[in-house]
Protein backbone atom coordinates (compact mmCIF):
# COMPACT_ATOMS: atom_id res chain seq x y z
CA UNK A 1 0.00 0.00 0.00
CA UNK A 2 1.13 3.32 -0.84
CA UNK A 3 2.60 5.91 1.50
CA UNK A 4 0.89 8.74 1.84
CA UNK A 5 1.86 12.03 3.68
CA UNK A 6 -0.35 15.01 4.47
CA UNK A 7 1.19 18.12 5.25
CA UNK A 8 -2.19 20.10 6.59
CA UNK A 9 -1.32 23.88 6.56
CA UNK A 10 -4.11 25.08 8.34
CA UNK A 11 -2.86 27.76 10.54
CA UNK A 12 -5.65 27.13 13.06
CA UNK A 13 -6.99 23.91 12.94
CA UNK A 14 -9.31 23.53 15.92
CA UNK A 15 -11.29 26.55 14.74
CA UNK A 16 -12.05 24.72 11.16
CA UNK A 17 -14.84 22.91 9.54
CA UNK A 18 -13.81 22.48 5.98
CA UNK A 19 -10.24 21.44 6.31
CA UNK A 20 -10.75 19.45 9.51
CA UNK A 21 -13.56 17.32 7.66
CA UNK A 22 -11.51 16.80 4.63
CA UNK A 23 -8.56 15.20 7.39
CA UNK A 24 -10.99 13.25 9.05
CA UNK A 25 -12.24 11.65 6.33
CA UNK A 26 -8.75 10.94 5.20
CA UNK A 27 -8.09 9.63 8.67
CA UNK A 28 -10.68 7.00 8.66
CA UNK A 29 -10.15 5.84 4.74
CA UNK A 30 -8.11 2.98 5.66
CA UNK A 31 -5.14 4.37 3.63
CA UNK A 32 -1.52 4.36 4.91
CA UNK A 33 -1.94 7.97 5.67
CA UNK A 34 0.15 10.00 7.90
CA UNK A 35 -1.10 14.00 8.74
CA UNK A 36 1.68 16.44 9.65
CA UNK A 37 -0.24 19.32 10.87
CA UNK A 38 1.58 22.47 10.74
CA UNK A 39 -1.06 24.30 13.45
CA UNK A 40 -0.08 21.86 15.82
CA UNK A 41 3.93 21.55 15.00
CA UNK A 42 3.86 25.34 14.96
CA UNK A 43 6.44 27.49 13.43
CA UNK A 44 9.79 25.50 14.53
CA UNK A 45 8.88 22.41 12.69
CA UNK A 46 12.28 20.26 12.83
CA UNK A 47 12.95 20.25 8.73
CA UNK A 48 15.38 16.86 8.96
CA UNK A 49 12.43 15.11 10.49
CA UNK A 50 10.03 16.66 8.13
CA UNK A 51 12.36 15.47 4.93
CA UNK A 52 12.60 11.97 6.45
CA UNK A 53 8.73 11.75 6.25
CA UNK A 54 9.44 13.28 2.93
CA UNK A 55 11.66 10.74 1.67
CA UNK A 56 9.63 7.73 3.50
CA UNK A 57 6.13 8.92 1.64
CA UNK A 58 4.88 7.55 -1.23
CA UNK A 59 2.88 10.78 -2.13
CA UNK A 60 2.32 13.82 -0.92
CA UNK A 61 -0.90 16.03 -0.42
CA UNK A 62 -0.90 19.68 0.77
CA UNK A 63 -4.44 19.92 2.23
CA UNK A 64 -5.26 24.23 3.01
CA UNK A 65 -7.55 26.99 2.93
CA UNK A 66 -7.17 29.43 0.15
CA UNK A 67 -5.86 32.60 1.68
CA UNK A 68 -5.58 35.61 -0.43
CA UNK A 69 -5.70 33.02 -3.50
CA UNK A 70 -2.79 31.42 -2.14
CA UNK A 71 -1.59 28.97 0.31
CA UNK A 72 -1.30 29.67 3.97
CA UNK A 73 2.01 31.05 5.20
CA UNK A 74 3.08 28.62 7.34
CA UNK A 75 2.79 26.02 4.49
CA UNK A 76 4.71 28.12 2.61
CA UNK A 77 7.12 28.09 4.92
CA UNK A 78 7.10 24.67 5.55
CA UNK A 79 7.78 23.90 1.22
CA UNK A 80 10.43 26.88 1.25
CA UNK A 81 12.19 25.08 4.22
CA UNK A 82 11.95 21.81 3.43
CA UNK A 83 11.80 21.16 0.17
CA UNK A 84 15.14 23.33 -0.38
CA UNK A 85 17.94 23.05 -3.10
CA UNK A 86 20.59 20.09 -2.27
CA UNK A 87 16.80 17.95 -1.26
CA UNK A 88 13.87 18.81 -3.48
CA UNK A 89 16.05 20.43 -6.68
CA UNK A 90 19.66 21.45 -7.59
CA UNK A 91 22.96 19.30 -7.06
CA UNK A 92 21.78 16.26 -5.62
CA UNK A 93 18.44 17.59 -4.63
CA UNK A 94 16.50 14.05 -6.02
CA UNK A 95 14.51 13.19 -2.86
CA UNK A 96 10.50 14.38 -4.63
CA UNK A 97 11.25 12.59 -8.32
CA UNK A 98 8.54 10.06 -9.35
CA UNK A 99 6.54 10.71 -5.89
CA UNK A 100 2.93 11.61 -6.54
CA UNK A 101 1.45 15.16 -5.97
CA UNK A 102 -1.81 16.30 -4.74
CA UNK A 103 -3.41 19.45 -3.85
CA UNK A 104 -6.52 19.22 -1.71
CA UNK A 105 -7.62 23.24 -1.00
CA UNK A 106 -11.05 24.76 0.46
CA UNK A 107 -12.11 28.18 -0.52
CA UNK A 108 -14.62 30.75 0.79
CA UNK A 109 -15.62 31.50 -2.60
CA UNK A 110 -18.51 29.71 -4.49
CA UNK A 111 -17.15 27.79 -7.81
CA UNK A 112 -19.00 30.13 -10.32
CA UNK A 113 -16.93 33.40 -9.12
CA UNK A 114 -13.61 31.34 -10.38
CA UNK A 115 -13.88 32.27 -13.82
CA UNK A 116 -13.11 35.23 -16.20
CA UNK A 117 -16.40 36.19 -16.01
CA UNK A 118 -16.72 36.13 -12.06
CA UNK A 119 -15.79 38.60 -9.39
CA UNK A 120 -12.69 36.45 -8.67
CA UNK A 121 -11.35 36.63 -12.71
CA UNK A 122 -9.49 33.51 -12.97
CA UNK A 123 -10.37 29.74 -12.56
CA UNK A 124 -8.86 28.28 -9.71
CA UNK A 125 -6.29 26.66 -11.89
CA UNK A 126 -4.90 30.35 -12.98
CA UNK A 127 -4.15 30.36 -9.03
CA UNK A 128 -2.46 27.17 -8.62
CA UNK A 129 0.32 27.38 -11.74
CA UNK A 130 2.96 27.54 -9.11
CA UNK A 131 1.76 23.89 -7.82
CA UNK A 132 2.79 22.40 -11.51
CA UNK A 133 5.60 23.63 -11.69
CA UNK A 134 6.79 23.04 -8.14
CA UNK A 135 5.69 19.33 -9.21
CA UNK A 136 7.38 20.00 -12.60
CA UNK A 137 10.80 21.36 -11.16
CA UNK A 138 11.17 18.84 -8.56
CA UNK A 139 10.12 15.67 -10.66
CA UNK A 140 7.00 14.62 -9.17
CA UNK A 141 3.78 13.56 -10.94
CA UNK A 142 1.45 16.33 -10.69
CA UNK A 143 -2.44 15.54 -10.10
CA UNK A 144 -5.77 17.72 -10.90
CA UNK A 145 -6.41 19.87 -7.58
CA UNK A 146 -9.60 19.09 -5.70
CA UNK A 147 -11.14 21.89 -4.85
CA UNK A 148 -13.77 22.09 -2.22
CA UNK A 149 -15.88 25.50 -3.41
CA UNK A 150 -18.10 27.97 -0.84
CA UNK A 151 -16.56 27.03 2.57
CA UNK A 152 -16.90 29.87 4.48
CA UNK A 153 -18.67 28.89 7.82
CA UNK A 154 -19.12 31.74 10.33
CA UNK A 155 -20.50 30.95 13.70
CA UNK A 156 -23.50 32.11 14.79
CA UNK A 157 -24.07 33.51 11.14
CA UNK A 158 -24.31 30.22 9.23
CA UNK A 159 -27.09 28.46 9.31
CA UNK A 160 -27.32 24.81 9.85
CA UNK A 161 -28.00 23.94 6.73
CA UNK A 162 -25.16 25.62 5.43
CA UNK A 163 -22.66 23.53 7.59
CA UNK A 164 -24.15 20.79 6.60
CA UNK A 165 -23.60 21.82 3.06
CA UNK A 166 -19.86 22.72 3.36
CA UNK A 167 -19.44 19.61 5.59
CA UNK A 168 -21.09 17.45 2.82
CA UNK A 169 -18.98 19.16 -0.14
CA UNK A 170 -16.04 18.19 1.88
CA UNK A 171 -17.01 14.85 2.38
CA UNK A 172 -17.61 14.17 -0.98
CA UNK A 173 -13.92 16.08 -2.23
CA UNK A 174 -12.05 13.86 0.39
CA UNK A 175 -13.87 10.70 -1.39
CA UNK A 176 -13.07 12.08 -4.53
CA UNK A 177 -8.98 12.41 -3.14
CA UNK A 178 -9.10 9.01 -1.89
CA UNK A 179 -10.23 7.53 -4.79
CA UNK A 180 -7.61 9.18 -6.57
CA UNK A 181 -4.89 7.77 -3.76
CA UNK A 182 -6.16 4.52 -4.34
CA UNK A 183 -4.81 4.65 -7.64
CA UNK A 184 -1.36 5.07 -6.94
C1 LIG B 1 -6.73 35.21 5.80
C2 LIG B 1 -7.79 34.62 4.93
C3 LIG B 1 -7.71 34.77 3.56
C4 LIG B 1 -8.69 34.19 2.74
N1 LIG B 1 -8.55 34.34 1.38
C5 LIG B 1 -9.47 33.75 0.56
C6 LIG B 1 -9.33 33.85 -0.87
O1 LIG B 1 -8.39 34.42 -1.40
N2 LIG B 1 -10.29 33.27 -1.64
C7 LIG B 1 -11.35 32.58 -1.10
O2 LIG B 1 -12.17 32.06 -1.86
N3 LIG B 1 -11.48 32.45 0.25
C8 LIG B 1 -10.58 33.01 1.09
N4 LIG B 1 -10.68 32.86 2.45
C9 LIG B 1 -11.76 31.98 2.99
C10 LIG B 1 -11.18 30.61 3.36
O3 LIG B 1 -10.57 30.01 2.23
C11 LIG B 1 -12.27 29.70 3.93
O4 LIG B 1 -12.80 30.31 5.07
C12 LIG B 1 -11.69 28.33 4.25
O5 LIG B 1 -11.37 27.64 3.06
C13 LIG B 1 -12.64 27.49 5.07
O6 LIG B 1 -11.94 26.35 5.55
P1 LIG B 1 -11.85 25.98 7.11
O7 LIG B 1 -13.27 25.76 7.60
O8 LIG B 1 -11.04 24.73 7.16
O9 LIG B 1 -11.20 27.13 7.81
C14 LIG B 1 -9.76 33.46 3.30
C15 LIG B 1 -9.85 33.33 4.69
C16 LIG B 1 -8.88 33.89 5.50
C17 LIG B 1 -9.00 33.74 7.00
Amino acid sequence: MAKILVISGHPHLDQSLANQTILTELKNSGLDITIEDLSEIGWDFDIEAERKAVVDADALVFEFPLYWYSYPALLKKWVEEVLAHGFAYGTGGTALQGKDFFISSTTGGPEESYSHEGPQNHPISEFFFNFDQLATFTGMKKHEPIITYGCMYVPGLSTEEDKQKIVDNCKASAQKLIEELKKI
